[in-house]
């Protein structure tokens, strides 16, 4: 599959977002007077915006898209209408965090929809299947992913809904810091790792030999008990996700400055901050929010964090932090079968070791959607699909990307050696300092309702004093 065809998707989405008019915050006055200015509008700042309102504190979100919800985009399928989730595919069940969807006046009634798919495996470097491999029984992987499921809710509290609790350095339990090949063959649950790889665990890249905690919060046991069946995968009933994010937007209104980036601040221990915000539209215009807080809800790598003037003490803390970068897609193409999911495996996985895969640049796999007959999740070497016949039809139709989302930098981690020379100790000294906190997915689990869950811990600190 060429690169260039996914640059140009990209390029035609960027086209797409450019157009939408502006609005909002700095409409009215190039100066903005707030309590706290949130950078940010997924899942971790649209929710911190409706919190700090609800606690009586004016606040301005700053969005560099045109809509909020982050990594929770949804697709309308034009044949039939019906939404497809890219991205958050449900938000997992976790302490009362659905309060905060019924409190925006949306239903968590529905479930997440799981296709019943045939499993295809298949080399996407070569396009030929994985002849003879043999995916675990569901008794051993079920079983296995109990085990998985009793280790990460035996250190639970260290790990979700953040590094509250986390233990100081020297108390830090071995499973957690071991790489997490070496906990899969201690604990012996290889039979459950395809599953969690085809979940989420992939966008880690090298998992193997990430720490174990990291593992713990990629695939953090909300998700384990949703896929055990002991927690709900739940939907809004009309199945968009992003229906939340809508009305946050209705309930937010001019509290938020979207197509806008922050450019420059200040940022001080006692008068609190200034950043100006400029937008991609409005011939560029700026705008200066004044407020008595800064919180962070986007990526904190060092581009994202280049308006923010950061001290020594604050880089060497966020650029040791590691990511990898995640997309998600929706691909069309007749070749492929309806009702299949094809999985990319390496032929060394024959017949049955569950502990190699593909390493970044990889594509996971594509997943029949069970709506318009040609429509998939995501994309590889169809091409060669077809030479081999995995795929049947003609390689010449176009591959057509309906949806593609680039999920930036994910799956924030250091080393085992930073962990045990107090790394979280030092990430989490900086919520505060020169009136600047953090949340989202770089200080806890990518997951929506973990990332709420979060703020309620976090935000009270937050207003403590204004
Ligand atoms: C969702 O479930 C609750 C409680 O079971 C019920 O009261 C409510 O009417 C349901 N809402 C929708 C939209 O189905
Ligand atoms: C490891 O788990 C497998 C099932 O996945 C089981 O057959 C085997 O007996 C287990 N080995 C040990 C040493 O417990
Ligand atoms: C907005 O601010 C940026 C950074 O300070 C500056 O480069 C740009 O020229 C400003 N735009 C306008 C329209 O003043
Ligand atoms: C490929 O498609 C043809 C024509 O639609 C069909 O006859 C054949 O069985 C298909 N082969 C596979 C492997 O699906």
């Amino acid at each position: 599959m060429p690169s260039f065809k996914i640059q140009s998707a990209v390029g035609l989405l960027a086209s797409f977002l450019v157009a939408e008019a502006a609005a909002g915050l700095c409409a009215k006055a190039d100066t903005v007077e707030r309590d706290v200015v949130v950078i940010g509008g997924g899942a971790a700042g649209a929710h911190a915006a409706v919190w700090l309102r609800d606690h009586g504190k004016t606040v301005a979100l700053v969005e560099k898209k045109d809509t909020l919800g982050g990594h929770t985009a949804v697709y309308h399928d034009p044949a039939t209408g019906t939404p497809i989730n890219v991205g958050v595919q449900a938000w997992m069940e976790y302490k009362d965090t659905f309060d905060f969807v019924t409190r925006m006046g949306v239903s968590t009634n529905g479930s997440m929809h799981f296709a019943a798919l045939t499993s295809q495996y298949v080399d996407f470097q070569t396009g030929r299947p994985v002849d003879g491999y043999v995916a675990p029984a569901d008794a051993a992987k079920f079983a296995a992913l109990q085990v998985y499921l009793d280790a990460c809710e035996k250190y639970e509290d260290m790990l979700l809904p953040g590094f509250f609790k986390f233990p100081p350095p020297g108390q830090i339990p071995e499973d957690l810091l071991m790489p997490f090949g070496d906990f899969v063959a201690k604990h012996n649950i290889s039979a459950a790792v395809p599953q969690l790889w085809q979940s989420t665990v992939q966008g880690v890249g090298d998992f193997m030999h990430v720490p174990t905690m990291y593992i713990m919060q990629a695939s953090p046991a909300p998700m384990v008990r949703a896929l055990l069946g002991k927690g709900a995968a739940a939907v809004p009933p009309s199945g968009s996700l992003h229906e939340l994010y809508e009305r946050v937007a209705d309930f937010l209104g001019d509290d938020v400055q979207y197509s806008s980036q922050a450019v420059a601040s200040t940022r001080t221990e006692a008068d609190g901050v200034s950043v100006v915000v400029q937008s991609s539209v409005d011939d560029g215009k700026n705008c200066t929010i004044h407020a008595k807080r800064l919180l962070i809800a986007i990526e904190p790598t060092a581009a994202n964090m280049a308006p923010f003037d950061l001290e020594p003490a604050e880089s060497d803390v966020l650029n040791r932090l590691g990511y990898t970068t995640v997309y998600a897609g929706i691909v069309r193409h007749p070749a492929l079968k309806v009702g299949t999911s094809y999985g990319n495996t390496l032929p060394g996985a024959a017949p049955a070791d569950y502990t190699v895969y593909p390493l970044p640049a990889q594509v996971g796999r594509f997943d029949y959607l069970d709506m318009t007959s040609d429509m998939f999740s995501f994309t590889a070497t169809i091409e060669d699909m077809v030479a081999t016949g995995v795929a049947n039809g003609s390689a010449q139709a176009p591959v057509e990307f309906p949806v593609f989302a680039d999920h930036g930098m994910m799956h924030s981690r250091v080393s085992a050696e930073e962990l045990r020379a107090g790394f979280i100790q030092r990430q989490l000294s900086l919520q505060g300092r020169r009136s600047t906190w953090y949340t989202g997915a770089a200080f806890t689990s990518a997951f929506s309702t973990v990332l709420w869950e979060y703020n309620n811990v976090l935000l009270p600190d937050v207003i403590k004093g204004i």
